[in-house]
């Protein structure tokens, strides 16, 4: 094979179970995030309110009722990936190796311009982001399932500092979520070949990141 053909080799990156994972998640998570903001001006847990343009529902009993039709689509999605993820392998191979260490290293690389992107691996900083977007999803979903029942999950509630407590912490969940969120799109805007494996599966790979391949 010539340099030009393995240059234009396609490479399977992301397999149908992430991809149907990632689109359902992202849409949910969306759903959640304008409902919640829409669900929260009613009752602000600080002194400003989101802009009634960028909620969901028109009203608080709407925006509840978008709050939990959208919970059912994400926690039943993020269920399915967790064990699959575990199972499969998946989290495994593509989120581990981390430690603090290789993410300082990654990012003061990245920061002086000398990290390479590949678009088969995740450097560390992705795995570090990624792993701590998904831990952030759990912690909203726990405190959101306390403040839904309070009386029914208060053994869960004490720990997360009562009613009040879960409440704080289902907000500062959803305030790490949309950080993330508006890191990882401006990435993905950055490195926008990113985007066509996430959607199709495959990409086309340079000799280089086909080498890395084999590592998967
Ligand atoms: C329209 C919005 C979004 C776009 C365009 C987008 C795009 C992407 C792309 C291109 C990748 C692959 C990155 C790479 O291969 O280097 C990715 C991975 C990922 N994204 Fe997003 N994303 C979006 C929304 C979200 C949201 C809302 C979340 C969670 C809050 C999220 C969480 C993740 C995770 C966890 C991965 C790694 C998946 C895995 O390998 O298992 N994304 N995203």
């Amino acid at each position: 094979m010539t340099a030009n053909e393995l240059n234009h080799k396609k490479v399977y990156v992301h397999t149908l179970f992430v991809r149907v994972f990632h689109w359902v998640n992202a849409l949910g998570i969306t759903l959640m995030i304008m409902s919640g903001w829409r669900i929260y001006n009613a009752s602000p847990l600080f002194d400003f309110r989101f802009p009634s343009g960028i909620t969901l529902g028109g009203w608080l009993g709407g925006a509840l009722q978008w709050h939990f039709a959208a919970m059912w689509l994400l926690v039943v999605n993020f269920l399915i990936y967790v064990i699959v993820g575990f199972a499969s392998g998946h989290f495994r191979k593509r989120f581990t190796p981390v430690s603090p260490s290789s993410v300082l290293g990654d990012m003061t690389r990245a920061l002086n311009g000398r990290l390479p992107h590949s678009t088969i691996t995740y450097n560390a900083v992705q795995k570090a982001a990624y792993i701590g977007v998904l831990l952030a999803i759990v912690l909203t979903i726990v405190s959101g399932a306390v403040v839904w029942k309070p009386v029914q999950l208060q053994e869960m509630g004490i720990l997360l500092g009562g009613y009040e407590g879960a409440r704080l912490v289902h907000f500062l969940g959803m305030t790490a979520i949309c950080a993330f969120i508006v890191l990882h799109l401006t990435l993905v805007a950055l490195v926008p070949s990113t985007l066509i494996p996430m959607i199709v599966g495959w990409a086309r790979n340079s000799k280089d990141e086909l080498e890395a391949s084999h590592e998967l």
